[in-house]
């Protein structure tokens, strides 16, 4: 299978990436991340081309890394700037580089084209998160832990465009039986995905009950945005029976956005960050520990059903599967980005690893 590789992918915590050297593999190509001396974010591949050992085993000399075999030395641009030993540097002696930047409290890479990579292509559909920041947040931030899962993104894609499974998965923090039977509305903008489902005059989730504290039913809205290839952002909240569904009725309520940035490690896995922001008890660091330890517990009980589903995929008993009506997210979803992949394939440049 392959990948959208003109794509900003988030490779990193920003916090992950400092004074030492960072191996991680992002679509299948060994990356080591670091920061130059001025705190700019910087990634080559991880193998040295004297003997392939993986550059992440060497040194930052400041700006450079030296490889720890015999000392070969490169910049940030992946240029060789010393060769110990003799005066002529090889001029096979460099590293394939990759843009990187800061965004969003994490390290994006553009694994594709290096001439294609725009700051401007960079995700820009969350505005909430710059009003985390600062003395006075108007949201509330808190960031879960690096996560891995071994699964192929994709899965864990159509997972977030699935509010169905919030019932059967979710038992103790976000479903809750009132919501198994009522259908999902699925509906496309372009390449984005929006579903969305209300849940009417019913209990809330546990999760949002803790800090809504109803007195008792409540109106609850999913809105399930995915922007392919791999980053959704689930807006979900509860506010008294009855409210209307404009935004603002939402601002009333107990809102959170949950964002999931994805990206394929290797086809059977991914690395996955995620964050929340809420509307409510702003700048409380106890609420934001509380909302991560939830989540933890959300997620872990994604990776194990998703987990075990690529297992099974890699040893197929059944081969016809059952489509269902709640599946329309995922059959959508599978089919823009296969066509993006297309389309970024049919392009001369497109598909370069630099
Ligand atoms: S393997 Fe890197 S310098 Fe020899
Ligand atoms: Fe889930």
């Amino acid at each position: 299978m392959a990948f959208l590789r003109n794509c900003w992918y988030a490779a990193a915590w920003a916090g992950e990436v400092g004074d030492r050297l960072l191996a991680r593999t992002i679509l299948d190509v060994p990356m080591v991340f670091f920061r130059d001396s001025a705190g700019r974010p910087a990634a080559l591949l991880d193998r040295c081309p004297h003997r392939l050992l993986p550059l992440s085993m060497g040194r930052l000399r400041g700006d450079s890394i030296e490889c720890g075999y015999h000392g070969l030395t490169f910049d940030c641009s992946g240029r060789c700037v010393r060769a110990p030993g003799q005066e002529r540097i090889p001029p096979a002696a460099r590293v394939p580089s990759y843009p990187a930047v800061d965004h969003l409290g994490m390290v994006w890479v553009w694994p594709g084209d290096p001439a294609l990579a725009d700051p401007a292509k960079l995700f820009d559909r969350l505005p909430q998160w710059a009003l985390s920041q600062g003395e006075e947040p108007a949201w509330g931030l808190n960031c879960g832990p690096y996560t891995h899962v071994k699964c192929n993104y994709q899965l864990l894609t159509e997972n977030l465009v699935d509010p169905a499974h919030v019932t059967y998965v979710h038992t103790t923090t976000l479903g809750t039986p009132a919501m198994a039977d009522i259908p999902v509305e699925t509906t496309q903008h372009g390449d984005t995905l929006l579903v969305t489902r209300w849940t009417l005059d019913s209990p809330a989730a546990p999760i949002l009950q803790r800090f809504g504290k109803w007195p008792g039913n409540v109106d609850r809205w999913q809105y399930y945005w995915l922007y392919p290839p791999s980053i959704a952002v689930v807006d979900f909240g509860s506010h008294v029976p009855g409210m209307d569904h404009s935004d603002a009725a939402r601002d009333a309520g107990i809102r959170i956005y949950s964002c999931h940035f994805l990206t394929p490690e290797t086809e059977g896995s991914t690395h996955y960050f995620w964050l929340q922001l809420r509307n409510f008890a702003q700048r409380d660091a106890a609420v934001s520990r509380e909302i991560t330890e939830q989540f933890v517990l959300a997620f872990a009980e994604d990776k194990a059903v998703l987990e075990a589903i690529e297992a099974a995929e890699a040893r197929p008993m059944i081969t016809e599967r059952v489509k269902l009506a709640l599946d329309s997210g995922s059959v959508r979803l599978r089919r823009t980005v296969a066509r993006m992949i297309a389309d970024e394939q049919a392009q001369p440049r497109g598909g370069a690893t630099a």
